[in-house]
């Protein structure tokens, strides 16, 4: 008879049927989790693709409205709105990113009259209407971050009075979730929550966003305000920095990269974490599935359980619709 070891401490039991694994499993993601990020250009009839963001598009306001119904039909509610500006609108002082004029607070308004039920979160930022692409008003060929404030808070108000559920600062410049949390109880929007960039680092995993929003050209350096990758500590102060100054949420971005400044941050700061999967992370998983080297949905699921398990509560991905098909 052949000779069976005794061997009482057995880890393979807790994975030998589909019942246990599911029954020990330790993280799990659905789709109230996941943010979808869209692209939201000017004019009727335009869902032009976005290469760099493979799968992505810059869809009008008729686009726009179907696309987000069938999401919501996933039960794909949350959505990070990012506007696709006409470059003969971008300027120093980014003039155009609050001008009531500006065709992305008209789509927000419709988006949340059509969709009540929806979560809307906007960009604040002034890079896509910034020549350079820069977050910051450029003085004497430096950010300036104070001059930058007013303008934050200009956005922010624009967003508000379209409904915006969540404002999602993702500038870097020092104080502006203070300003704009003065500027927000001044005039009435209280009820108005902040998920601020808060632990921004100065990636390369940004290149596709900046593609495609027309600046990835752009030789200005943002990391005179986005952080070093290389450091964690920085990354705790901003993050207790935006909770002091009143931000509801705190963000990580990059995710994938940074999964143990998510974790760190989670133990210290006691506020949803939301962590960004960057359009470049996306961006090299859909690469290798298109070369047929990587399985794309089981490596989305697979990258978005890894950012929870480090202690993302929402993760925002590119992919957040791809894996609400697949996991209906
Ligand atoms: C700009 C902004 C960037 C991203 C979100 N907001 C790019 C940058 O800082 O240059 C990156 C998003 C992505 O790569 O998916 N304020």
């Amino acid at each position: 008879m052949e000779e069976r070891s005794i061997m009482p401490i057995r880890p393979r039991r807790n994975r030998l049927s589909p019942a246990i694994r599911s029954m020990i499993a330790e993280t799990s993601i659905s789709v109230q989790h996941l943010v979808q990020p869209l692209f939201v250009a000017d004019g009727n009839d335009v869902k032009k693709s976005i290469p760099a963001i493979s799968g992505m598009f810059q869809f009008s306001l008729d686009y726009l409205l179907k696309e987000v119904e069938s999401c919501m039909k996933l039960g794909l509610t949350n959505f990070l709105l990012f506007p696709i500006i006409d470059p003969s609108h971008k300027d120093a002082e980014a003039s155009y990113s609050y001008n009531p004029r500006n065709s992305f607070f008209h789509a927000i308004r419709m988006l949340k009259q059509e969709f009540p039920e929806s979560c809307l979160i906007g960009d604040v930022a002034l890079n896509t209407y910034h020549p350079e692409g820069s977050d910051g008003i450029i003085v004497g060929n430096v950010v300036d971050n104070d001059r930058t404030l007013p303008i934050l808070a200009n956005i922010s108000l624009s967003l508000c009075d379209a409904g915006i559920d969540i404002l999602s600062p993702s500038d870097m410049m020092d104080g502006r979730v203070g300003y704009i949390r003065e500027v927000l109880e001044d005039q009435g929007f209280s009820d108005t929550s902040i998920m601020a960039h808060s632990v921004k680092y100065a990636s390369s995993f940004y290149r596709p966003f900046r593609n495609a929003i027309g600046t990835d050209t752009s030789s200005r350096s943002k990391e005179s305000y986005q952080l070093n990758p290389s450091n964690t500590k920085e990354a705790l102060r901003e993050a207790q920095l935006d909770a002091e100054e009143g931000s509801d949420i705190i963000m990580v971005s990059p995710a994938l990269h940074y999964l143990d400044v998510i974790k760190n941050i989670k133990q210290q700061v006691h506020l949803p974490i939301a962590a960004f999967h960057v359009s470049g992370e996306y961006a090299m998983l859909k690469a290798a599935a298109q070369n047929g080297w990587l399985d794309y949905p089981s490596c989305l699921e697979e990258t978005l359980i890894s950012i929870r398990r480090a202690g993302a509560d929402i993760v925002i991905s590119y992919g957040a619709k791809d894996f609400a098909q697949r996991n209906r």
